[in-house]
């Protein structure tokens, strides 16, 4: 590996793209030592890898540099995506900088505002579907198999081979080395397939010698993954009407299912759901304890830890990274809706004193 700063494309020598990529920096976040965090969960060595510092703001633009970079390659006119939020801002972005038109399809009522923001200004056709997430990605899959209009869905295999970085820049950043264990939310289960390949390819280069024990969680309103892992089956049993705050990985029917599946048994890995409670108070803590700002669905990780560790599944003695997939500032309304309201004063230094120290 060369003696560069991480970031998606320092790894190109990996990636199947034979092109000047499309590029607004992608990767290259931070890995944060949480000590705070690590002793309020009651393990010895936490990190926690920081997608939210992507330029969108989630790990979506490590799938999507590759994957619009692609779609130039084969000559591709027009792109498009199902989306719970981050894909369409990241399909967005990279769509504008590529120069090509792009179609995104969102759950009506059900995503959170800054993702619309971002999916609008980067002009994206913008298309709210009166249905879920689930039946967003059936409509633009038979779009696109009807018009040529190129599907940047998770099914798209060059969109994880982007987002396999993410094990690239763990181990990099741990000095060549490989944690115990890797825990991230799972919605469309695609990031977590993505991550454990990344980390499969570096054993097979001889470059790591072990890979972690790949963890997915999901919400206790949406968790067909989790049911699947806890009774042995062999596929998941589609949800029909999944629900939770965390509106990112609200999705009933992932397609990267059976992938996903996969990765976790073969990896020795677990999946445990948590509910919106316990994720908004990891979310608090990763805010407060170590300045990590991410949104809902991201904070599943942390939760799903400390559960796993309280259940005595996860040891004291391993060393786990939380990958922390979206920024704070992505859902500024559930914000709102889950701290405390700011108090309004008159603009006296008394009532400002009463408001600070009574
Ligand atoms: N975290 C965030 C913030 C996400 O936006 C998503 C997926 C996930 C985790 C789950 O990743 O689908 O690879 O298992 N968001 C997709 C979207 C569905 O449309 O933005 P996954």
């Amino acid at each position: 590996l060369k003696n560069e700063a991480p970031s998606v494309w320092k790894y190109k020598d990996l990636l199947p793209v034979g092109i000047e990529p499309v590029s607004i920096r992608e990767g290259g976040t931070p890995l944060y030592k949480c000590d705070r965090l690590a002793k309020k969960i009651g393990i010895r060595e936490l990190y926690v890898k920081h997608e939210g510092m992507n330029p969108t703001g989630s790990f979506k633009d490590r799938g999507m540099t590759v994957g619009v970079s692609k779609a130039i390659e084969l000559g591709m006119k027009t792109v498009a995506c199902a989306s719970t939020g981050n894909t369409s801002a990241a399909l967005a972005i990279y769509g504008a900088k590529a120069g090509i038109p792009s179609v995104v399809l969102l759950p009506a009522g059900k995503v959170a505002l800054g993702k619309i923001g971002q999916a609008l200004m980067h002009g994206a056709k913008v298309i709210m579907i009166k249905g879920n997430f689930d039946d967003a990605l059936l409509l633009v899959r038979e779009l696109c198999d009807q018009e040529p209009i190129y599907l940047l869905n998770s099914i798209n295999p060059y969109r994880l081979e982007g987002q396999k970085t993410i094990a690239f820049e763990i181990v990099d950043q741990l000095g060549f080395t490989v944690p115990d264990r890797v825990v991230l939310p799972v919605g469309n289960a695609g990031n977590i397939t993505a991550i454990n390949k990344g980390f499969k390819e570096f054993v097979t280069l001889g470059i790591t010698d072990r890979r972690p024990k790949m963890t997915g969680i999901q919400t206790a309103g949406a968790c067909p993954i989790v049911k699947a892992i806890k009774s042995g089956a062999k596929d998941i049993t589609p949800e029909k009407n999944p629900e939770t705050i965390a509106t990112a990985i609200r999705i009933g029917d992932p397609v990267n299912a059976r992938k996903a599946l996969a990765a976790i048994r073969e990896s020795s890995g677990t999946a445990e759901s948590v509910t919106d409670d316990e994720l908004v108070q990891a979310q608090k803590d990763l805010a407060q304890l170590e300045g990590i700002g991410v949104e809902p669905a991201s904070a599943t990780s942390v939760a799903g830890l400390k559960k796993l560790v309280d259940m005595g599944i996860i040891s004291k003695d391993e060393t786990v990274v939380c990958v922390t997939t979206g920024h704070l500032l992505k859902d500024p309304e559930e914000v709102i809706s889950v701290c405390i309201e700011p108090v309004t004063v008159e603009p006296t230094i008394e009532a400002l004193r009463k408001a600070i120290f009574s």
